[in-house]
């Protein structure tokens, strides 16, 4: 049996994240491994929250909670939105877990050893009121630029120009407001991933099937000079993983933690080592190492375009240069933005939908359908009420939901609530045969292929052509001259719907349940479009609405709704 491990980038910790970010990585890698096994393959599908770093010191402190705390709480939060999405993953882990402190301090205790790390010293604030070195946005002060008084030391937020902590006018802490900073030397510990430069080149290069966007983005980073800059892997702050040479103190770095993008990338493999803790899984090594069972897995990765130098350059540079047999990923699938109505998603500014408020007014597979349908995968996508009315409209009530709400109805009325008998399947069913045939194939290889906008219009096709067969066929036409015509017709559509269950059940998981359900069915993936599946003399239940229509008065009242500030 082929086996598929499968990881979305890891989101962070701060707060709720929005449909651009869902529709960038969890969504579709949702969507692939819910195909591959209902392809029968074994699939290890895993997702955490991404846990350190400044964003979640500052989110923490914002929310007046101790940092684990809210960590704890935030992740709580989001494995339950997860749920919500009917996110499939196998293992929901978190980037702070003991599995990932251990396997962090163990690469970088290895690639000590390889002679890859090199230690730098540095200049940094450091606030004496607040005991601790200040990273460049914990720092605060008057923009020499424009005069704003609450520029950052990375960037003046009102004129956006970039600046240096030194540059700000009365520096002070974020933190505590003190002004009392002084410049220290503190020392840090750099990845010397330039000198696996070719090696990485070499492998990008090998990889001729990846999507251009993620190539374009990996070689323009290894190209362009500043790209495989040897990298800073350590910081001054509390909240982290402690800096250790695998189990032994790092004499010089006490006190100090890894910086977030080494360790998170880390905690995919940390993750499946969660999972076999928690029961899931009984071995995480045959998922990872190449040694122990892993050489035939096949690894796909998710994310946002902005992810790709850290996957295509950094943490295959860890992997590399650890010297050991980990698995590296062999397929990357990134993405473009989703934009909202006519501009961006915004967390800071509340602008847009975010995944709490999405399912507080409509059923996860609404949005499955319409994010998916719409992934930006070629170029960014926008996200209007207009277009969501309308598709969702369109797609799932008119077409989808019609067809079986129209022939399960017909059939209870004319033959009762089971599969009707007599006649048998004619000319205008073969041709509906072999057309599903041929749909069937091309959408299998879109969704082998990962192409998800193009998986989505066969999937449409395929609705679309059921539709448009009970209308012509018009079994309720058929019934007054020929009712064992009338009855082939109708045993011939309900079959469909335990077809559609199938097909659909990775795009619209619950949908799919229901459709299968009232067929009496199990959501399963049809191995042909013979339409035998169902005999006569089964029974079945009309389904309740499955999917009811958009008003324009509610897609009125969310757009107000969701135009600004979140509280
Ligand atoms: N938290 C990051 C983001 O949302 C993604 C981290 S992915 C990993 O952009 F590779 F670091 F795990
Ligand atoms: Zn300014």
């Amino acid at each position: 049996m082929s086996r598929t491990l499968i990881t979305s980038a890891i989101p962070y910790i701060n707060g709720i994240k929005h449909l651009g970010n869902l529709v960038g990585s969890q969504l579709p890698a949702d969507l692939y491994a819910r195909y591959l096994r209902a392809r029968g393959q074994e699939v290890l599908f895993l997702c955490a929250t991404d846990e350190h770093g400044t964003p979640a010191e500052l989110a923490a402190a914002k929310a007046g909670k101790p940092v684990a705390e809210y960590c704890a709480e935030m992740w709580a939060v989001q494995a339950e939105l997860a749920k919500g999405f009917r996110l499939s993953f196998d293992h929901f882990g978190r980037s702070s877990s003991p599995q990932n402190h251990k396997l962090t301090q163990h690469f970088a205790g290895r690639l000590a050893e390889a002679g890859l790390i090199s230690e730098v010293s540095e200049k940094q604030v450091y606030s004496n009121a607040d005991g601790r070195f200040l990273p460049d946005r914990y720092i605060e002060g008057t923009c020499p630029n424009c005069g704003y008084d609450k520029a950052r030391g990375d960037q003046c937020e009102n004129c956006t120009k970039q600046l240096d902590p030194t540059d700000l006018i009365e520096p002070r802490s974020a933190i505590s407001g003190s002004t009392d900073l002084e410049v220290r030397e503190t020392k840090h510990l750099y990845l010397r991933q330039s000198t696996m430069r070719d090696k990485l080149n070499d492998w990008i290069d090998s990889k001729t099937d990846w999507p251009i966007l993620t190539t374009s983005i990996a070689k323009k980073w290894l190209n362009d000079g500043d790209g495989l800059q040897d990298r800073g892997i350590t910081r001054d702050l509390d909240w982290g993983i402690p800096v250790r040479r695998g189990e032994d103190d790092w004499p010089g770095m006490e006190g100090k933690v890894f910086y977030v993008w080494f360790d998170a990338p880390i905690e995919y493999i940390a993750c499946a080592a969660e999972a076999v803790e928690e029961g899931t899984i009984s071995d995480w090594e045959r998922w990872w190492r190449v040694d122990k069972g892993a050489d035939d897995v096949r690894y796909v990765q998710f994310m946002g375009k902005d992810n790709v130098p850290f996957h295509t350059l950094s943490f295959p540079a860890t992997i590399l240069g650890s010297g050991e047999p980990w698995k590296l990923v062999d397929y990357i699938k990134s993405f473009n933005y989703l934009n909202y109505d006519g501009g961006q998603f915004s967390t800071s500014q509340g602008r847009g939908v975010f995944m709490d408020q999405a399912l507080e007014i409509l059923p996860s597979d609404y949005w499955r359908w319409w994010l998916l349908s719409h992934a930006p995968e070629t170029s960014d996508s926008e996200f209007t009420w207009e277009a969501f009315q309308q598709d969702v409209n369109k797609d799932l009530a008119d077409v989808l939901g019609n067809f079986v709400s129209r022939i399960t109805k017909f059939c209870r009325s004319k033959f009762g609530e089971a599969v009707p008998e007599g006649g048998t399947y004619g000319e205008q069913e073969t041709a509906l045969i072999a057309d599903l045939e041929k749909r069937l194939a091309a959408y299998q290889s879109h969704m082998d292929a990962i192409d998800i906008r193009k998986a989505a219009a066969e999937l449409r096709a395929i609705w679309v052509a059921g539709n448009e067969y009970l209308q012509s066929a018009a079994p309720w036409t058929a019934f007054k001259e020929d009712p064992d015509r009338a009855a082939a017709i109708t045993r011939f559509a309900l079959n469909l719907i335990p077809f559609y269950a199938g097909l659909s059940a990775p795009f619209i998981p619950d949908a799919a349940k229901a459709m299968a359900d009232a067929m009496g069915a199990e959501v399963a993936w049809p191995t042909n479009a013979a339409m035998t599946a169902l005999p006569a003399g089964h029974a079945f239940t009309v389904p309740e609405v499955l999917f009811a229509k958009i008003a324009d008065e509610q897609r009125g009242e969310w757009a107000e709704k969701f135009s600004g500030v979140r509280s």
